[in-house]
């Protein structure tokens, strides 16, 4: 793939929240990428990290750890990792001290320790210089799930859909009103609509605005974090085809959330699969549901429902169970390329077995 094509990376992205004494790891070492003008499909049930994964990315969180890469230079990153290496460092140093018996093994020991405590207390500066700048917020905006509590009351849709391109400096009022009808008529809204309030409007057209609000930025990256689970089924439809036209008309990127398979199928280049914070697998979206590999992934594909009565009569809904469906007691799992393009989270034996399934 050509490294050009990648518009953001995430790699070993964790974020994790205080919980009591406990952490909760919303989202749990999850690398991916997405490519200019795709939209990337990210799916999961309720609550495994969907919209702190969108939410870390925007920059609405700082990562506890990984790093996310827009066009190739970092824009986010946590340090956690880089302090576990340092104090692992400083314990095999210790441990290797105990058992050291020359003056040169105890030199090669300090050595390799302040190696490796010089490397990562830089990284460690560099990320916490990096979180001290501003962020340049424009290049990737959001679209929430609820059109209302996303939208303050008191706001005029002029103003709501105009505060990015103030807080970007622009002042002459004329390009702003310029700006904002133009941008209203492209979601289809009315000029006219400028002047009031979202509480005069419906959900759909609430999240129109909320699309306005994004776009006006021109953005090369929209996160749409379940922007149609809030509305009526038949507004689902037209809300979706909107967002396609923009991002085909401006080639903008998408990373679009949903709880189900259903939802992202046709509008998806890719999809990602998420678990309780990790991500189980990312394929192509036809490749995904030509080749399911993850037992998580096939579970979700059972749950879809299809007009058609002989594959409704055969639908067995799967049940995924961690438990029983894997046995990592011997070998950790990682994200493992079993096709181009097609990665997903296995030990070597489920690794093995994808492949030749692959190969059929
Ligand atoms: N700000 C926060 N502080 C503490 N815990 C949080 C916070 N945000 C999310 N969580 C927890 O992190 C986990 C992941 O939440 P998240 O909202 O990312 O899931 P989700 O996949 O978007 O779910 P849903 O489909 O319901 O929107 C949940 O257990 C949630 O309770
Ligand atoms: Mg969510």
């Amino acid at each position: 793939m050509d490294n050009d094509d990648i518009l953001l990376r995430a790699e070993h992205l964790c974020k994790y929240f205080k919980s009591g004494k406990n952490e909760l790891h919303a989202v749990d070492d999850i690398s991916f990428y997405i490519k200019r003008g795709e939209v990337f499909g990210l799916v999961g049930e309720s609550g495994c990290g969907k919209t702190t994964a969108g939410r870390t990315v925007i920059g609405l969180y700082e990562p506890t750890s990984g790093e996310i890469y827009l066009d190739g230079v970092l824009i986010a990153a946590g340090t956690r990792s880089h302090r576990e290496a340092m104090k692992h460092a400083r314990i095999q140093y210790r441990e290797g001290l105990a058992a050291a018996k020359s003056d040169a093994e105890r030199r090669k020991l300090k050595e390799t320790l302040s190696g490796t405590l010089t490397e990562n207390s830089k990284a460690i500066r560099n990320i916490e210089r990096l979180s001290r700048q501003k962020r340049d917020t424009s290049r990737i905006q959001m679209i929430f799930q609820d059109p209302v509590a996303s939208l303050d009351p008191r706001m005029t849709v002029r103003e709501i859909v105009a505060e990015g391109l103030i807080i970007k400096g622009e002042r002459d009022r004329k390009v702003i009103d310029r700006r904002v009808y133009e941008t209203l008529e492209l979601v289809g809204l009315l000029p006219e609509h400028a002047a009031r309030y979202p509480h005069e409007f419906s959900g759909g057209q609430r999240q129109r605005i909320g699309i306005a609000r994004a776009i006006i930025m021109e953005p090369e990256l929209i996160i749409a974090d379940e922007p149609i689970s809030a509305l009526d089924v038949s507004i689902q439809a037209q809300v979706i085809n909107l967002l396609n036209d923009l991002r085909r008309r401006f080639k903008m990127a998408i990373m679009f959330i949903a709880h189900d398979l259903s939802v992202v199928k046709y509008f998806s280049d890719r999809i990602g699969v998420m678990y309780f914070g990790k991500l189980v697998e990312t394929a192509p979206s036809d490749e995904l549901f030509r080749n399911p590999l993850h037992p998580y992934t096939r579970s979700l594909l059972s749950a879809i429902p299809l007009p058609d009565p002989i594959y409704e009569k055969k639908r067995r809904r799967v049940i995924y169970d961690p438990r029983t469906a894997h046995d990592y007691s011997k070998d950790t799992p990682t994200l493992r390329e079993a096709a181009e393009g097609h990665f997903v989270m296995c030990d070597l034996a489920e690794y093995e077995r994808y492949r030749r399934i692959m190969n059929e």
